[in-house]
C-alpha cells in the first residue's frame, strides 16, 4: 500500500490547507483464479483481492464541490458541482468517481457538503486487474465514510459500483470485480454465486506455491465488442434451450448432465461452444474449490490449465500473447497451473508456481515472451489481500 505520509503532502500541495482533516481509503484490484466469463452467466467465480490497489485520500470543502486529481494523471485537477455530475468523455478516468457520487445521491444519500479527492493508482491500467473497479469501489466506500454512514454495506456498495459501470461508464460488466474489490479478505479467495450473491470465503492456503501474475502489456482493443457479443451468444444459448427447459433464465442454472441431454436444441455451432464453456467453467470452479479445501493443489492447477484451453478453444477470447505466456509457464519445473484471467484479448495470466522456481520463472518466460511476441512482459508475485478498508 502507498506511503500515506507522502500522499497527504502530496494532496496538501494541490489543493493546500493542512493535512489535518484529509483522511485516507484504500481499495485492491483482484485476480481470479477460476470461473471465467461465468459471472453475468449467474454462475460461480473465484476470485482474491490483491495487496495493491487504489488509494483515496478525501477533505471536506466548504463549499459543495468534488475535486478530483490522481498522481497517475498529474497535471489534471478539476472541480465539479456534487450536484450536477454528467458522464463526458472527456473527462476520462474522472468519469468513475464521478458516476459514483451521482448514483450514490440517485439512491438517496443527500451530501452535506463537498470533498476534494486524490487517488493514487498502483494497479497498471487494461491489464485486466481490476483498475476500474478499484476506483470505484474506494470512492463509495470514501464518501459514504466521510458522510458518517457507518457501517458501509460493501455488497450493496458493489452493486452500485457495477450500476456506475454499466449505466453511467457504459461498460456491460458482470458483478465480479466489483465484488470482490468489495468484499475481499487477506489470504483467502471468494466463492461467489452470481446469482445470489451468496458467497463464502476460502482460505487460500498454497503453501510453498504462489500466485503469480503476468502481464502481456498488450492494449486490449476488441475486449468491449467481443464482451458484449459473447454476453448475447449465450443469450442465445438460453432461448434456444428454453424449447427444452422451459423457465430457463441463465446457463449457470444448468447442470453439467442436463446441459449435454439438451444442447442438440442449440443450432448454432459457435454458441453451443460458449455455452458449452460457461457450463464445464462453472463446474470447473466447484471443482477446484473441493480440491482447495483438500489441500490438492494439483488438482487446483490442472483445473486452472482446463480453464484457460475452453477460454481459448470454445470461449475464444484468448490471444496469441495469453497463450505465450501459459505456454512458457507450464514449461517451468515449479508451476503447476496456469490461465489467462479476466475478460480476455490481452491482460495478465496468473499462475501457480513453486517459490523456488519463481526466479527461473520470471527470467524465462520472460525472455520467451519477448522473443515469441516482440513484447516486455511484467510479473507480480500476488499476495491476497483485504477489500477495501480505512487506510491506515
Ligand atoms: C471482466 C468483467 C467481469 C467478468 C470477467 C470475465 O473482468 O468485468 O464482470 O465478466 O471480465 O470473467
Amino acid at each position: 500500500m502507498a506511503d500515506l505520509q507522502r500522499l497527504k503532502e502530496e494532496f496538501v500541495k494541490l489543493y493546500g490547507g493542512s493535512a489535518e482533516t484529509v483522511e485516507a481509503f484504500h481499495a485492491p484490484g483482484r485476480v481470479n483464479l477460476i470461473g471465467e466469463h461465468t459471472d453475468y452467466n449467474g454462475g460461480y467465480v473465484f476470485p482474491a483481492a490483491l495487496t495493491f490497489g487504489t488509494t483515496m485520500l478525501a477533505r471536506p470543502r466548504e463549499d459543495r464541490q468534488l475535486g478530483l486529481a490522481s498522481l497517475n494523471f498529474p497535471g489534471q485537477v478539476k472541480h465539479f458541482s456534487i450536484e450536477d455530475l454528467q458522464y463526458d468523455e472527456a473527462d476520462d478516468w474522472m468519469n468513475y468517481p464521478k458516476g459514483v457520487a451521482a448514483f450514490l445521491q440517485q439512491e438517496g444519500l443527500a451530501f452535506q457538503r463537498g470533498y476534494d479527492v486524490l487517488f493514487s493508482g498502483e494497479i497498471p491500467n487494461g491489464a485486466g486487474l481490476s483498475s476500474s473497479a478499484s476506483i470505484e469501489v474506494v470512492t463509495g466506500y470514501g464518501l459514504l465514510a466521510l458522510e458518517g454512514q457507518n457501517p458501509i454495506d460493501t455488497v450493496k456498495l458493489a452493486l452500485l459500483a457495477q450500476r456506475v459501470e454499466n449505466k453511467f461508464v457504459g461498460v456491460n460488466c458482470g458483478i465480479m470485480d466489483q465484488f470482490a474489490v468489495a468484499n475481499g479478505k487477506k489470504d483467502h479467495a471468494i466463492l461467489l454465486m452470481c446469482d445470489t450473491l451468496e458467497y463464502d470465503l476460502v482460505p487460500f492456503n498454497s503453501g510453498a506455491y504462489k500466485l503469480v501474475i503476468a502481464n502481456t502489456n498488450k492494449r486490449r482493443g476488441l475486449v468491449d465488442s467481443e464482451y458484449n457479443a459473447r454476453r448475447s451468444q449465450c443469450e442465445q444459448a438460453v432461448q434456444a434451450l428454453q424449447a427444452r427447459i422451459p423457465g430457463l433464465t441463465l446457463l449457470g442454472e444448468l447442470t453439467l448432465e442436463q446441459f449435454e441431454a439438451n444442447e442438440d436444441a442449440i443450432q448454432d455451432e459457435v454458441v453451443r461452444k460458449r455455452a458449452r464453456h460457461v457450463v464445464e467453467e462453472i463446474d470447473r470452479v466447484k471443482r477446484a474449490v473441493a480440491a482447495l479445501k483438500e489441500d490438492d493443489l494439483r488438482a487446483f492447477g490442472s483445473l486452472m490449465n482446463g480453464s484457460h484451453e475452453s477460454l481459448r478453444d470454445l470461449y475464444e477470447v484468448s490471444c496469441k500473447e495469453l497463450d505465450v505466456l501459459v505456454e512458457e509457464a507450464r514449461a517451468i519445473d515449479g508451476t503447476i497451473g496456469s490461465r489467462m484471467t479476466g475478460a480476455g484479448f490481452g491482460g495478465c495470466t496468473v499462475s501457480l508456481v513453486h517459490e523456488d522456481a519463481i526466479d527461473a520463472f520470471k527470467a524465462q518466460v520472460g525472455a520467451k515472451y519477448k522473443e515469441r511476441t516482440g513484447l516486455e512482459a511484467a510479473f507480480y508475485v500476488a499476495d491476497i489481500g483485504d477489500g477495501v478498508k480505512r487506510a491506515e
